[in-house]
């Protein structure tokens, strides 16, 4: 892994950065942790270790603070694979808003949408279900998101919440994919950026399995196969 931020005394903050892991990071051995039973046999190795992604997400509860403290905001949680990531980055919010002079009130809205099927990512995103989002029409947003892949889907979202003119629309997804696809997708706040691996854990799935698991892990053939519809 290798940091990507500033190297003067003062922490280097806001958006645009996080932990890069690059090509040749060989993760750490399963047995080196816990996970469940269930899933023996069915992983490669762990990318990212459970407690590494909630020290991250503080640190980027504390970027949000600072960039959007003394605001009031709709936290728009993007299911099923947000549910974690924006379960613990709305608990670090509130912590900092608790303890610190800028505070910020916030709303959670939930919005679902698919575009996977198996490992591979569809053309069509659709929204399935959540919250009208007109609710958005003049309100700060701020919408989660566990991985941005290809970066289509977090597009077709962003062009269809725009249409309801809110006052600003931030995005924080956990993980952002290197992939090959030209023009990719930044977020404003991500956590780390990793390889263009299928991965599951901490709320991600492969067909509605692995949510269960909590370290960030690489499944393997078998897994793959196992899980398939
Ligand atoms: N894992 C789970 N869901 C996903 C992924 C992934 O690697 N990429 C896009 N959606
Ligand atoms: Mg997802």
């Amino acid at each position: 892994m290798a940091g990507q931020g500033g190297s003067s005394a003062a922490p280097q903050r806001g958006s645009g950065r996080g932990i890069v892991i690059s090509d040749d990071w060989p993760g750490y051995s399963l047995d080196l942790f816990t996970y469940p039973q269930h899933y023996y046999g069915d992983l490669e190795y762990v990318l990212i270790p459970h407690g590494i992604i909630v020290d991250r997400t503080e640190c980027l509860a504390k970027d949000i603070m600072q960039d959007i403290g003394d605001n009031n905001i709709v936290v728009l949680c993007v299911l099923k694979g947000g549910y974690k990531f924006c379960a613990d980055l709305v608990e670090h919010i509130k912590t900092l808003s608790r303890n610190s002079e800028r505070s910020i009130s916030m709303k959670v809205d939930f919005v679902r949408l698919k575009s996977y099927h198996n490992d591979q990512s569809t053309q069509d995103m659709q929204i399935i279900g959540g919250e009208d989002l007109s609710k958005l029409t003049g309100k700060s947003a701020l919408i989660v998101e566990d991985i941005i892949g290809t970066g289509r889907t977090m597009k077709a979202l962003l062009n269809n919440i725009e249409k309801y003119k809110p006052k600003m629309i931030k995005v924080a997804s956990l993980l952002v994919k290197r992939t090959s696809q030209p023009g990719g997708y930044r977020p404003d706040y991500y956590g780390f950026e990793i390889p263009n691996l299928f991965v599951v854990g901490y709320a991600l799935d492969y067909n509605e399995h692995f949510r269960d698991l909590n370290h960030i892990c690489v499944i393997n053939d078998n897994g793959k196969g196992k899980y398939k519809v």
